[in-house]
């Protein structure tokens, strides 16, 4: 098995550490430093990524892909910031190709848009080349995106009840968002393991990555998980499942909820790091 060497560093998260230049917001997005070639994954909000890239010295000019996790706004929202810097270059962007679904959520019969805040006709005009891949990829040697992530895990429901998608036709259909990915990186270390907001589950996407990979080392898991907003019995059987893995270190990020954070923290004193803006894996 072919491994990579390199470095993840957390460019947008909804923590930031004291006294630093970096800023926070509600979002997600980490720099993948690799002998492969640079990459990003996710592009957080939009008011982020470029501002907290240049303090932490992390070239958005030299990236060769970006990774798009799903269609969320606060994953997809710093997509034209990140393609603004690569000048006139055309860059891939690897993404499900639902990330371009209208999600919204309906509460009170009131609708708040959720989904990506662009088209893909302004994005490609700003030199995105979109790959979407459904199927479980790889990207560059030792580098995989897991695509789909079965829904096999009978806890791992998340907080879909009321997350609508409007399709062209006009239909609207519950969003499962099943654009939601992963990425794993094959490393000497075992597993390197980035989530953007774990929407299939983060057990089914461990799950899923141990089954294709032939891998069953993590070395590191880091990302939103969303297990703070999916009631108690999905955090606490997740929790259980997570037990059951051979992982060094936790890094439970964004939309994982400060309160599902500390509780994570208590049950995995051993193998727990508090996510934040800057934090920054060798691998
Ligand atoms: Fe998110
Ligand atoms: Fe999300």
């Amino acid at each position: 098995m072919k491994t990579v060497r390199g470095c993840v560093t957390i460019l947008t998260d909804n923590v930031v550490p004291g006294r630093s230049e970096l800023i926070g917001e509600h979002g997600f997005s980490a720099y993948i430093e690799t002998g492969k070639g640079n990459f990003i994954f996710d592009t957080g909000k939009g008011k982020t990524v470029v501002h907290n890239a240049l303090a932490l010295q992390k070239d958005l000019a030299v990236i060769n892909k970006i990774i798009i996790s799903h269609g969320h706004g606060d994953h997809t929202g710093g997509l034209p910031e990140v393609l603004r810097i690569q000048g006139k270059k055309k860059i891939d962007v690897y993404a499900h190709p639902h990330i371009f679904l209208y999600k919204y959520r309906l509460k009170n019969d009131k609708e708040t848009y959720g989904g990506i805040p662009f088209t893909r006709g302004y994005l490609e005009k700003m030199g995105a080349r979109f790959v979407f891949n459904e199927e479980y990829i790889e990207i560059e040697d030792g580098i995989f995106l897991t695509g789909e992530v079965p829904r096999k895990t009978p806890f791992e429901g998340g907080d879909m009840s009321d997350r609508l998608a409007r399709l062209d036709d006009g239909k609207v259909i519950a969003d499962i968002i099943q654009d939601d990915q992963s990425m794993a990186i094959h490393t000497e270390k075992g597993l390197m393991i980035v989530l953007g907001c774990a929407h299939a589950g983060i057990i089914n996407t461990i799950d899923y990555i141990i089954k294709k990979s032939g891998v069953d080392q993590i070395y590191c898991i880091v990302g939103g998980t969303h297990i703070g907003f999916s009631g108690e019995v999905q955090l606490s059987e997740s929790i259980r499942a997570l037990k059951s893995y051979n992982i060094q270190h936790l890094v439970p990020s964004h939309c994982t909820g400060l309160a599902a954070i500390t509780r994570i923290k208590q049950e995995f004193e051993d193998i727990f790091q508090f996510s934040h803006v800057g934090w920054s894996i060798a691998f």
